[in-house]
C-alpha cells in the first residue's frame, strides 16, 4: 500500500465504510484521522476502529497527504472553506465523495494548486462491495488519481471516467441502481404474497434471489444476455414472466428511470455551487 496519511471528515455511514475497508486492507489505525463533528460519533470511530478523530477539521488534516470530504453535500463548502491556509502549506489530494458537488465548486473552496478527485461510491460500499466512479481532471497527476483509487478500492470496484458529466450518470446506474434491485425485490415478494406465500418466505426468497443472481452474474465473464437466456428454457415460466414484462413496455421503464436520476443528479449540482 502506497504511503497514505488519511483524514476523513465526516465519520457517518461512509467514513466508516471507508475506515472499515482501508483497516482490513492493512492500513495502521494511526494513519487515519477523522474529523467529525458529533462527540458520540467520534469516541464510537475511535472505540471501534482504534484511529483518533478530531471536532476541529484543521486538526484532522494536519498530517494528511489524502483528505477525504465524506460529509453531506450541503455542508461541503462549510467544512472546506477553513482549511484553505492549512491546506495550501500541506497540498494534500482533496478526494470528495459527496454526490453532486462539482470540481469547480471544490477547487474554489481549497486552496489554490490543491489536486481536487471526486468519486461517487455507492451503498454497498458498507459491505466491502461497492463500486465507486472516480473523476480527476487531465491536470491532475497520475500518482495523486493512484492514492484516490486506492482509498476507493477499499471499499469495492472502482472505474474511472473521463468527464465529469459521465459521473452523474454513474450516480443514476450504480449510485441509486441498488434502490431500483431493492424495489423489484419487494415488488417480487409482494406478488408472491398475494399468491398465497407467507410474508417471511416470500422475503427470504426475494432477497436469496437478488444475492445468487448478483454472485452468479459477477463471477462469470460478465455476458448478462447469455445468464439471461441460460434461465430462460423455451416455452417455460421464465419466458412466460420476461414476455410479460416485456410486454409492458419494461425497457422504456428502466430508460426513463435512468435519464430521471441522470437528470436530477445535474439539477442538484447546481445547488451546492458553482458548476
Ligand atoms: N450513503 C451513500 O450511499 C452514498 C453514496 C454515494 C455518495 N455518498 C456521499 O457521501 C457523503 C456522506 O454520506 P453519508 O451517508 O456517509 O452521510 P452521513 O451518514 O450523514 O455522514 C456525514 C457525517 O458528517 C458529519 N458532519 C457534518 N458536518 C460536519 C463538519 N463540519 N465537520 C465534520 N463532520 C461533519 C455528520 O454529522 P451530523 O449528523 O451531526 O450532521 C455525519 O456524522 C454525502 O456527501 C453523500 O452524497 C453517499
Amino acid at each position: 500500500m502506497t504511503h497514505l496519511d488519511l483524514a476523513i471528515l465526516g465519520g457517518g455511514n461512509m467514513g466508516r465504510a471507508l475506515i472499515g475497508g482501508l483497516l482490513r486492507q492493512g492500513l495502521r489505525p494511526e494513519r487515519i484521522c477523522v474529523g467529525e463533528s458529533r462527540q458520540e460519533a467520534r469516541e464510537t470511530l475511535s472505540r471501534e476502529f482504534g484511529v483518533t478523530s478530531a471536532a476541529d477539521n484543521r486538526e484532522a488534516i494536519h498530517h494528511a497527504n489524502v483528505v477525504v470530504v465524506a460529509v453531506k453535500p450541503q455542508d461541503v463548502q462549510a467544512v472546506l472553506a477553513p482549511l484553505g491556509r492549512l491546506m495550501e502549506q500541506s497540498h494534500p489530494v482533496c478526494l470528495s465523495i459527496a454526490a453532486g458537488v462539482r470540481t469547480r465548486a471544490l477547487r474554489e473552496w481549497c486552496a489554490a494548486g490543491v489536486p481536487v478527485i471526486r468519486a461517487m461510491p455507492n451503498r454497498p460500499a458498507l459491505v466491502g462491495a461497492g463500486i465507486t466512479g472516480l473523476f480527476a481532471a487531465p491536470d491532475v497527476d497520475a500518482k495523486h488519481y493512484a492514492l484516490a483509487e486506492q482509498v476507493m478500492r477499499s471499499v469495492g470496484e472502482v472505474v474511472r471516467v473521463d468527464t465529469e458529466e459521465a459521473l452523474d450518470v454513474v450516480t443514476a446506474l450504480s449510485g441509486s441502481g441498488p434502490a431500483y434491485f431493492f424495489r423489484l425485490a419487494e415488488l417480487m415478494a409482494e406478488e408472491g404474497v398475494n399468491l398465497g406465500l407467507s410474508p417471511e418466505t416470500a422475503r427470504r426468497l426475494a432477497i436469496a434471489t437478488l444475492h445468487g443472481a448478483g454472485l452468479l452474474a459477477y463471477s462469470g465473464d460478465g455476458d448478462l444476455v447469455r445468464l439471461r437466456q441460460e434461465v430462460t428454457s423455451k416455452g417455460g415460466t421464465t419466458e412466460a414472466a420476461l414476455r410479460a414484462l416485456d410486454a409492458a413496455g419494461i425497457a422504456d421503464i428502466v430508460s426513463r428511470a435512468i435519464r430521471a436520476a441522470a437528470d436530477r443528479a445535474r439539477e442538484l449540482a447546481g445547488e451546492f455551487g458553482p458548476s
